[in-house]
């Protein structure tokens, strides 16, 4: 026998009971985002390998050891398939001029990142996106914080904290950096292999360290809130004074850097304690520098991105998974000319907006009668060569209080389904 194949390591198959779950999710996601003026954008799961390593940064985790990146066997390109969604949205709005006026931008789809997995970590996950593009000011950075809290609330989320800190403007961050580099070169001895290689490269990011023997030397490092100027400190504040007058709890973290490197200003995680090591389950930020760094015009830019694994994860453990939907009716029918007949039942039903899971596969009408109860449908119809002939079928409701089983001419049989169960609610 031959071997049975899997799936890529840290690539999952999403089951129907879970894929339902997810199709509740993406309902729910839809409607929020609309409620604040977001319209879709799809973009290609494979972009050039030069978008990501221009707008996310050669320096970070994600450029350096992450990307599935290949050659084009056919013409030679470098692509990539994308580790995430704001380098792709900046690249189809600037391509398709979408950055002439304010736009506010949503996507769903899968990501990729050659990481070690494990729990709420893997190779192909999933995220919703936003970016907004043309506002300035900390207003929409606000709104889109809040839209957080609102979405949790919608699906029934509760615990998931907020940090958010402001990494300034560029030359801030370039003083605060010099700084830095100082201070860990005064303590070049305390150094991991990693910080060592960061040292010059991407010395904000040794602030991101999980190594315990580096924690007091972080903590001790300067802080690059003490960099900002009035304009960036303003900015901050103006984010904060929404916050508190929505009354939405945060944290400021003033080691939030962020593993991308295009971020300005605001910068913000929703945590929560429930998922392991995991636990950054939504996270974004400003990054007014990018679309003009990928060639286009000076144009502001907010935007954050969600984990649709680590959502679904907290869904499933604050209230399961949901039983499936039954279909309406369970068609029964054995015989060719009821078979025949059953096809257009079926459609006519479905016309009249009814589910009907039409038995396919043949059997007794005892064994189909066994998958009709099965089903949870309300009502089977049953058809034989008998009731084809007459142009009627049996309307059996198969739940306690449905009524009696009744054979009713086929034209008439979605109106007498729809007459049993108003009888059945009123009783
Ligand atoms: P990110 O922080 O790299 O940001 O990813 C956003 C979220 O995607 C994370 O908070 C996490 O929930 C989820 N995520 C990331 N990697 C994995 C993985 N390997 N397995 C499962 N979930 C994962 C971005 O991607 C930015 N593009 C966000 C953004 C949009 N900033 C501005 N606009």
């Amino acid at each position: 026998m031959s071997q049975i194949l899997q799936a890529v390591r840290g690539m999952n198959d999403i089951l129907p009971a879970e894929a339902e779950l997810w199709e509740l999710f993406e309902e729910t996601v839809c409607s929020w985002l609309k409620a604040y003026g977001y319209r879709p954008i799809r973009m290609p799961i494979v972009e050039p390998t030069p978008l990501f390593k221009r707008a996310i940064g050669e320096v970070t985790d994600i450029v350096e050891k992450e990307m599935y990146s290949f050659v084009d066997g056919l013409n030679g390109e470098a692509l990539t398939l994308r580790p995430e969604g704001t380098a792709g949205c900046v690249r189809a709005a600037i391509q398709h001029n979408l950055t002439s006026t304010p736009q506010r931008l949503y996507y769903l789809g899968q990501m990729f990142r050659h990481e070690r997995p494990q729990k709420g970590r893997y190779r192909q996950f999933h995220q919703v996106g936003v970016e907004a593009f043309g506002y300035a000011g900390p207003d929409i950075d606000a709104e889109q914080i809040l839209m957080g809290a609102r979405l949790w609330g919608d699906l029934g989320l509760d615990g998931i904290e907020l940090q958010i800190n402001s990494l300034g403007q560029a030359e801030e961050r370039a003083r605060h950096r010099a700084e830095l580099i100082a201070h860990f070169e005064r303590h070049a001895e305390l150094l991991d292999e990693d910080a060592k290689r960061r040292l010059h490269t991407n010395p904000l990011r040794i602030l991101d360290s999980k190594n315990q023997a580096m924690q007091e030397l972080c903590a001790a490092a300067p802080k690059l809130i003490d960099f900002l100027g009035e304009a960036s400190l303003e900015h901050f504040e103006g984010v904060q004074s929404v916050l508190k007058n929505a009354g939405l709890p945060y944290v400021v973290n003033p080691r939030l850097v962020r593993g991308l490197d295009y971020y300005n200003l605001t910068v913000f995680e929703w945590v929560t304690d429930r998922l392991g090591a995991q636990g950054t389950v939504c996270a974004g930020g400003r990054y007014d520098g990018l679309v003009e760094q990928l060639g286009g015009k000076p144009t502001p830019a907010c935007g954050f991105a969600m984990g649709v694994e680590r959502l679904i994860a907290l869904i499933q453990e604050a209230d399961g998974v949901p039983e499936p939907a039954a279909p309406d009716v369970y068609l029964v029918h054995q015989g060719e000319m009821a078979t025949r007949l059953a096809f257009q039942v079926a459609e006519g039903l479905r016309d009249q907006g009814m589910n009907v899971l039409q038995h396919c596969g043949g059997g007794s009408f005892k064994s189909q009668m066994k998958k009709a109860d099965a089903s949870g449908a309300p009502f089977a119809v049953i058809i034989g060569d008998d009731e084809a002939t007459a142009g009627e079928a049996q309307l059996k409701p198969l739940r306690a209080g449905g009524g009696e089983q009744r054979r009713v001419g086929v034209e008439h049989l979605a109106e007498a389904i729809i007459d049993q169960l108003l009888d059945s609610e009123e009783e």
